[in-house]
C-alpha cells in the first residue's frame, strides 16, 4: 500500500474544453471522448452543462449510461432549475456528481450578479442543500476564487461545507493566479476553515498568464486533493491546465510530490489525438507530453546522449504516455475483421453497419494510394465517414481544380444542397481559395472565415492532410474538419462541415455568462 494521497483528476474538456470557441463536439464525439478519459482512469468525468441546451443534456445522460469507471459529473448554477437538469442527466451514472457553482469576487458579485455577499452565501448554501438533496456527491464551486477576499471565501466555503458540499473548488477563473500566492490561499483556506477536513479542496486554473499547471502544482503542495484540467490543456479563452502535464509532473516527480494518481498514462497520446481530431484544434509540435516533437532529439550531441543512456536528456519514456504504440496498423491486404478490430482497440464503434462499411470502402481507397495506414489516418476515416452520415444541408458530389503556372486557379464544385445538385465555377488566387469561393457562390452563408490550417496526419508526402475550418456568424463559431490525401478536396469537405454545423447550431447557454 502507498503512503501517498490520492489525487483526484476531474477532467473538464467536455465542459470547460468545449467553451473553447470553436471547439463544439456532437453528441457521438462526446461519448469517444468520454470513454478515452474512462480508459485513461480519469476519476471524474465533467460531461457537460446539463442545463445549456437539450443537446448537452442528452450527451451528458447517454455518457452516464455508458462510462461505468469514472464520476460522470454535470455542471449547475446556483439555481433550482440548474441542478434539477443535472441530477435528471447524471441519475443513470454508476456515480454521479452534481458540481454547483457561484461567483464570490468583489468584481462578479456587484457587476454581473448584482447581489450582496449575504445574498451570494444565502444561495450557495440553498443550491448546495438541493444539490445533496439528489445525490451525496457535491462540489461546490466559488467562482473567480482567485480575486475573492480570503475572509469572505472561508466563510462561504464552510457555508457550504456545512450544508453538505464534499468538494470545494477554487477556481481561477480569469487565470491571474502566480504559483507561489495561489499556493498560500488554498493552505490559508484549509488552515482557516474550521470544518475544511470535512471535503476534499480542489483547484481549477486558467491558463491566461501560461500558469495554470504551475498554479496548479502549487495547490497540490498546499493540500489540494483534487485538480481540475483537461486534454490538450483545451477550455476557455486560453484554456485550461492540461491534464497530460499534471499527471506527468506528480508523477516524474514523485520526489516532492505527497500524491499519486490513478491515470493509466500510456493512454495519453491516443485521448490527446482524438480530442485535436474532433475538436480541429492542433496540438503544436513542442506542446510538452503530446507535442510531436516532445520526444524528439535534434541535436547530434542530445541524439547522442540519448543513444548511449537514454537519461541523460529524457526525463520520462516516450512510450510511457502512449507514444509508439500507433506505428504500422493495417495494410492494403487487411481485411475487415481486422479494421473492425483495430478500430474498436481505438475506441471508435460505428453504429450502423453501413458507416462501417462506408469507412471501409475508404480504408481500401485510402491503402491503394498509401501503403501504411495509422491509427491516425484510421480515425481521420472515422470522423469523415460520421460527418458523411450525419444529417447535413450540403454535401460535396464532385469537383475539379485547374491550378497551373501562369494561369489563375479555377474551381468546379457540385455540391448537393437540399437534395438537389447544383454546380459553380470560380476562380482564386490559390486553388484553396478558388474551391471556397465557388462553394460560397453557392451557399452564399454570409460567414467570416476565421481560420484554415493545413495538418499532415502522418508523415510522407502520401499523407492524409487533414484542415481545420472556423467559420463566424452572428457570434457563432464552428470548426469543420476535413481529411484526405488530396488537401485541396480535403479543404472542400472541412468548409462544407462547418457550413452544416453553422446551419444546424442551436441556441446553449452559456454557465459564465448568464446571472443567477
Ligand atoms: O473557470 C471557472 O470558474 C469555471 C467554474 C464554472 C468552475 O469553469
Ligand atoms: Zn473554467
Amino acid at each position: 500500500m502507498s503512503s501517498k494521497d490520492h489525487l483526484v483528476i476531474f477532467d473538464t474538456t467536455l465542459r470547460d474544453g468545449e467553451q473553447s470557441p470553436g471547439a463544439t463536439m456532437t453528441k457521438a464525439e462526446k461519448l469517444r471522448i468520454a470513454k478515452a478519459l474512462e480508459k485513461l482512469r480519469v476519476d471524474v468525468i465533467e460531461a457537460g452543462f446539463a442545463i445549456a441546451s437539450q443537446g448537452d443534456f442528452e450527451a451528458v445522460k447517454l455518457i452516464a449510461e455508458t462510462v461505468r469507471e469514472s464520476t460522470i459529473c454535470s455542471l449547475a448554477r446556483a439555481l433550482d432549475k440548474d441542478i434539477d437538469r443535472a441530477a435528471e442527466a447524471i441519475r443513470p451514472a454508476e456515480r454521479g456528481r452534481i458540481h454547483t457553482f457561484i461567483a464570490t469576487s468583489p468584481i462578479h458579485m456587484q457587476h454581473k450578479l448584482m447581489m450582496t455577499p449575504d445574498e451570494v452565501v444565502e444561495q450557495a448554501v440553498r443550491s448546495v442543500k438541493r444539490a445533496k438533496s439528489h445525490i451525496d456527491d457535491v462540489e461546490f464551486s466559488c467562482e473567480d476564487a482567485g480575486r475573492s477576499e480570503l475572509d469572505f471565501l472561508c466563510r462561504i466555503i464552510e457555508a457550504a461545507i456545512d450544508a453538505g458540499a464534499t468538494t470545494i473548488n477554487i477556481p481561477d477563473t480569469v487565470g491571474y493566479a502566480i504559483p507561489e500566492q495561489f499556493a498560500d490561499t488554498v493552505r490559508t483556506l484549509l488552515n482557516r476553515i474550521p470544518n475544511a477536513d470535512k471535503a476534499i479542496f480542489s483547484v481549477h486554473c486558467h491558463n491566461d498568464l501560461g500558469l495554470a499547471v504551475a498554479n496548479s502544482l502549487a495547490a497540490v503542495t498546499s493540500g489540494a486533493r483534487q485538480v481540475e484540467c483537461t486534454i490538450n490543456g483545451l477550455g476557455e479563452r486560453a484554456g485550461n491546465a492540461s491534464l497530460e502535464e499534471l499527471v506527468m509532473a506528480v508523477r516524474t516527480r514523485q520526489d516532492l510530490f505527497d500524491v499519486e494518481t490513478r491515470i493509466d498514462a500510456r493512454h495519453i497520446v491516443p485521448a490527446s489525438r482524438l480530442v485535436s481530431t474532433i475538436t480541429g484544434f492542433p496540438v503544436q509540435p513542442n506542446k510538452a507530453i503530446v507535442g510531436a516533437n516532445a520526444f524528439a532529439h535534434e541535436s547530434g550531441i542530445h541524439q547522442d546522449g540519448v543513444l548511449k543512456h537514454r537519461e541523460t536528456y529524457e526525463i520520462m519514456r516516450a512510450q510511457d504516455v502512449g507514444w509508439h504504440t500507433n506505428s504500422l496498423v493495417l495494410g492494403k491486404h487487411s481485411g475487415r475483421n481486422a479494421f473492425r478490430t483495430r478500430l474498436l482497440e481505438l475506441g471508435i464503434q460505428f453504429e450502423t453497419e453501413t458507416e462501417l462499411n462506408e469507412a471501409f470502402t475508404r480504408f481500401k481507397a485510402l491503402a491503394d494510394l498509401k501503403h501504411e495506414i495509422f491509427d491516425e489516418d484510421l480515425q481521420a476515416i472515422a470522423s469523415d465517414t460520421r460527418q458523411k452520415e450525419a444529417d447535413g444541408r450540403f454535401a460535396l458530389v464532385c469537383m475539379q481544380v485547374n491550378s497551373e503556372t501562369g494561369v489563375i486557379p479555377r474551381a468546379q464544385v457540385t455540391l448537393m444542397m437540399d437534395g438537389k445538385e447544383h454546380k459553380m465555377e470560380a476562380e482564386g488566387s490559390g486553388p484553396v481559395d478558388a474551391t471556397f469561393t465557388a462553394i460560397e457562390s453557392l451557399v452564399d452563408s454570409g460567414c467570416n472565415l476565421q481560420l484554415y490550417s493545413v495538418n499532415a496526419i502522418t508523415s510522407g508526402t502520401d499523407a492524409q492532410g487533414e484542415v481545420t475550418v472556423r467559420l463566424e456568424r452572428g457570434g457563432r463559431i464552428v470548426n469543420g474538419l476535413g481529411a484526405d490525401t488530396d488537401i485541396i478536396i480535403a479543404s472542400a469537405k472541412a468548409y462544407i462541415q462547418a457550413l452544416n454545423l453553422i446551419t444546424a447550431g442551436a441556441h446553449r447557454q452559456h454557465p459564465q455568462g448568464a446571472d443567477v
